[in-house]
């Protein structure tokens, strides 16, 4: 048996409606011109009566299908989201519940837009715990339930969808190696990047939801923390595997903004055609935007057999990450 862990199966899921930024420019004071130069988002998809255990749901099916696996032989699923359905039950139950298991072990975990990252870490170590662990791993937001669409500054940032992978400890030709995973986090400035609404807000029956219940941002300080903190880990992990930028065969970023990923890959010294960007059609879809990215990238083709390729995080907290996965 191998240290390694391995990802056997890759699924997404996107809600049907797209909403483009001619769409917002009717209910939101923005332009299409402003949207595009600052963040490269065209287009986002919102759900219409669906929750993040639906998304997920979607994305775990495609993604157990990918592994030739039955959703019975699972043994924990993993739900990374700031937007799940409720607090209790987790989304993590929700999602075996509609998978139609039990007995399993569900659990959510929140790490903003890092989340996803920091769950593939997670099932790293039950993996290492129990060799016979078959894990579940999603990220799934319906990031638009909490935002504030009367801010322009947040809005237009965000998308709903989902993305879903199997890990697990038995390598198979179609499977990718996870060859590692490091993650960070500083608890300095935990205000740059809100979701507020929880006990630090009390309320009582017949409260009107306030301005605390959305998502904030300043979005000029989490720029520079992002173009500084991504390159930084990808550095990190590039010097403890003793490798350089040359040798990443495809790049993949959280897909938050345009500039972002442009300006980590120039640090980065990765070439703009290794970079594997969505954020244009999706926007920014927080948990679900690595394994949405991952799963499309594969599906695609843009990533293929062999292809040695790096993942970078970055999210409120604040949180960030990276991981080498070998295709
Ligand atoms: N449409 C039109 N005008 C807008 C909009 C909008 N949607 N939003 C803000 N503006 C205006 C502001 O009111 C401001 O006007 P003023 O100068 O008259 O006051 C002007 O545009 C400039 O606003 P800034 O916030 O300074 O714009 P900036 O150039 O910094 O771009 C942006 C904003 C795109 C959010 C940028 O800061 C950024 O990319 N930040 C990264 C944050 C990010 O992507 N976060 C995602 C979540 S975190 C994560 O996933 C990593």
């Amino acid at each position: 048996m191998s240290n390694f862990s391995y990802i056997r199966g890759f699924g997404y899921y996107v809600p049907e409606r797209a909403y483009t930024n001619a769409d917002l420019e009717k209910f939101v004071d923005t332009t299409d011109e402003w949207i595009t130069t600052r963040t490269g988002i065209t287009e986002r998809r919102i759900v219409e009566n669906q929750t993040s255990a639906d998304l997920a749901f979607e994305a775990a099916k495609k993604a157990l299908e990918d592994a030739k696996m039955d959703a019975d032989e699972l043994t924990h699923i993993l739900v990374a989201t700031f937007t799940g359905d409720m607090y209790i039950p987790s989304t993590a139950c929700l999602v075996m519940k509609r998978l139609g298991i039990k007995n399993k072990i569900p659990i959510d975990i929140g790490a903003a837009c890092s989340g996803f990252v920091f769950a593939v870490e997670t099932a790293r170590a039950f993996v290492a715990l129990n060799p016979d662990a078959k894990i579940l791993v999603c990220g799934s937001e319906v990031v638009t339930s909490r935002v504030n669409w009367e801010d322009r500054s947040t809005c237009v940032l965000f998308g709903d969808g989902a993305g879903a992978i199997v890990v697990t400890s038995e390598n198979s030709d179609s499977s990718a190696k996870i060859i590692d995973v490091l993650l960070s986090s500083e608890g300095e400035d935990t205000a740059l990047l809100v979701r507020g609404g929880g006990s630090s807000c009390s309320y009582k029956m017949g409260d009107v939801v306030g301005d605390a219940h959305f998502v904030h941002m300043n979005g000029r300080e989490i720029y520079k923390k992002a173009v500084r903190a991504m390159p930084a880990i990808a550095k990190e992990l590039f010097a403890k595997h003793d490798i350089t930028s040359d040798d990443i065969d495809i790049f993949i970023p959280h897909q938050a903004n345009m500039r972002i990923i442009e300006a980590v890959g120039k640090k980065l010294n990765i070439p703009r055609e290794k970079v594997f960007v969505n954020v244009n059609k999706f926007g920014n879809t927080s948990a679900a935007s690595i394994p949405i990215a991952l799963a499309e990238a594969k599906e695609t083709g843009f990533v293929k057999k062999g292809d040695l390729t790096l993942v970078t995080t970055f999210g409120g907290g604040l949180t960030w990450g990276a991981s080498l996965i070998q295709f």
